[in-house]
């Protein structure tokens, strides 16, 4: 459709001898897609050509040359691009029919490289729900960039640093009576449940005895200090949390190409401090140091009164050495946005250092899970509801209540499905709610966990949006007849419900450009039940598999099918093809 919008430009400008550049931005889709492709309002020339829009537009009509297959209709103050039916139904199958399974939709970010900070959660310690958020937007953010043909880095920015890691060592030495030689050997067998117990279990402790908060920074100084059964014990613990991080990983199709935690900068943060005070913006403050960074908000921390740095120093280490080793055109930080005075700080900061990377850091922030109470109202924790509850285990528990639906839906329709092929379309339809529930609104709409409606078949759920996909791939098993592209007679796809279809289908590469544009996985999801939705209605009007049906219908079907398919697994669920 970007060739076509090219053509439309083009033709504009030599009918009103303008450059076709400054034509193009002002291009827009009209209201309803049955009263063209493309528009161009004419407000903008009525000042140098002295006369009306409508007058304008019907003018530009007369003289215009429209593009093949087209022609250029003025509609009062718009002139719309119209298609004759048979070049929408060609050009919308063919580039369907011609998607790359895993390769870029558009070319928009073509020689752009976008950073997506994502994930990033604190190490020691389970993820519980809520880390779904960060974790999903963030891949699909991942994949999106990446079929806008952008140059994808992903990055975990790990919370593997700081006293936190004290108290976990402190804790367990205390488990072995302080023993450094004892709690060494069972190191091995240290479980993340283990480290989520200490680190649950280091607040009572504390309370009894109010001395182990020191002590645990002392372990935490120790850490710094490089001794090496600190070291040892930390590395250990990290290696155990990135294990079972990964496991989550996996089953989300979620994918880093570095984990650099916080750790990493750690020998970087004296060079960040100087070059910060080379920038003769560090100021003292009570005996720490600063940046004032605005009016209206706090002054950054960037050393407290003991020395110590901070989230936001490491921050600022991070942004400066990504951007010199990756050389960024964005970087996205994906993070809920109850940090945004953080990345307000941050991003100020390296603006005041007239650090390059500052341009390009975006916080892409999101709102909260919520969670059904006693009461009967949402609110941010709810152990009743779940959302509490570790991350893997509600994964768990959605593969396990889609794989019951499954199971009865087999047994009803006499399906040949093996135990296996149940057990895995119980996870990638399980796991795809999940993700789909989080992807659906907007990100900064706080998301609900109700677990029913999340795995419901219908609704705008991700079970609905796969199972559309699967009653496409059904439909295309049973055809006997060939799909031949080069032979079509477009002009037959001609029904409303029909060309429905097909104006959802030529709206693709747009809506991932958006969605791009917006940080918002949420249009493709949209999009996604749009899709669907139309489809639906199209195989419901008219027949596709009769003896006497057009085969035009079924290289709709398929292409809707490949459509839906590249939008599924862009937001991070499997197109499955059977259930
Ligand atoms: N570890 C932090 C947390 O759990 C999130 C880190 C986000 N990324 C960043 N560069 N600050 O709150």
């Amino acid at each position: 459709m970007n060739g076509l919008k090219k053509a439309f430009v083009g033709a504009l400008a030599q009918a009103l001898e303008q450059d076709a550049a400054s034509l193009e931005a002002s291009i827009v889709r009209p209201p309803d897609s049955k009263l063209g492709a493309f528009a161009f309002p004419c407000f903008s020339l009525a000042k140098a050509l002295r006369k009306g829009p409508p007058q304008i537009a019907a003018d530009i009509a007369a003289k215009v040359v429209a593009p093949e297959g087209t022609s250029v209709v003025a509609a009062g103050p718009y002139l719309n691009l119209v298609l004759k039916p048979c070049v929408l139904a060609r050009m919308a199958v063919t580039s369907s029919l011609s998607l790359d399974p895993t390769g870029s939709v558009t070319e928009s970010g073509k020689g752009r490289t976008v950073l997506v900070d994502y994930s990033s959660p604190n190490a020691g310690k389970e993820l519980v729900y809520h880390h779904i958020r960060s974790t999903v937007i963030g891949a699909a953010l991942c994949r999106l960039y990446g079929a806008a043909g952008w140059k994808v880095v992903a990055v975990n920015h790990l919370g593997d640093w700081g006293t936190q890691f004290g108290k976990l060592i402190l804790m367990w030495l205390r488990e072995h009576g302080m023993d450094q030689e004892k709690s060494l050997v069972d190191l091995g067998s240290v479980t993340l449940s283990d480290l989520n117990r200490m680190y649950v279990g280091f607040k009572p402790a504390a309370a009894e005895d109010p001395t182990l908060e020191e002590d645990a920074r002392l372990w935490f100084a120790r850490l710094e200090a490089k001794e090496a059964f600190a070291r040892t014990c930390w590395e250990r613990f990290i290696e155990v949390s990135k294990t079972e991080l990964n496991k989550v990983y996996v089953r989300f199709g979620a994918r880093f190409d570095h984990f650099l935690g916080e750790s990493f900068y750690e020998d970087k943060l004296d060079a960040t401090i100087a070059r910060i005070a080379k920038a003769g913006i560090l100021e003292e403050s009570e005996g720490a140091q600063v940046v004032h960074v605005g009016e209206n908000i706090p002054p950054c921390l960037i050393r407290k009164r003991d020395g110590a740095t901070l989230y936001a120093t490491r921050d600022l280490a991070a942004a400066i050495w990504r951007h010199e080793h990756f050389g960024c055109d964005r970087a996205l930080y994906v993070v809920d946005a109850g940090q945004s005075l953080h990345f307000k700080q941050v991003f100020a900061v390296l603006e005041r250092m007239q650090e390059p990377s500052a341009k390009a850091c975006i916080h892409v922030p999101f709102g909260l899970v919520l969670g059904k109470g006693e009461d009967g109202n949402w609110s941010k924790v709810s152990t009743r509801s779940g959302t509490g509850s570790p991350l893997p285990a509600v994964m768990d528990m959605a593969a396990v209540e889609i794989g019951k639906t499954i199971r009865a839906l087999a047994l009803q329709k006499e399906s040949d499905l093996t135990d296996s092929d149940i057990e895995s379309l119980s996870e990638s339809i399980g796991v795809g709610a999940l993700v789909f529930n989080e992807l659906k609104n907007k990100r900064l709409v706080d998301t609900k966990f109700d677990l029913e409606a999340i795995l419901s078949f219908s609704g705008d759920t991700g079970p609905y949006i796969q199972y559309a996909h699967v009653r496409l791939s059904s439909i295309l098993r049973k055809a006997t007849k060939p799909l031949n592209p080069a032979k079509a007679r477009w002009e037959l796809l001609c029904e409303p419900e029909t060309d429905a279809v097909l104006a959802c289908l030529s709206q693709f590469g747009e809506r991932i450009d958006q969605a791009v544009e917006a940080n918002e996985p949420s249009l493709l999801s949209q999009y996604a039940l749009e899709l669907a939705e139309k489809v639906h209605s199209f195989t419901h009007h008219h027949r596709v598999l009769d003896v006497d049906a057009t085969p035009e219908r079924l290289l709709l079907v398929e292409a809707a099918r490949r459509t839906l398919s590249r939008v599924l697994t862009i937001l991070g669920l499997e197109a499955v093809e059977r259930m």
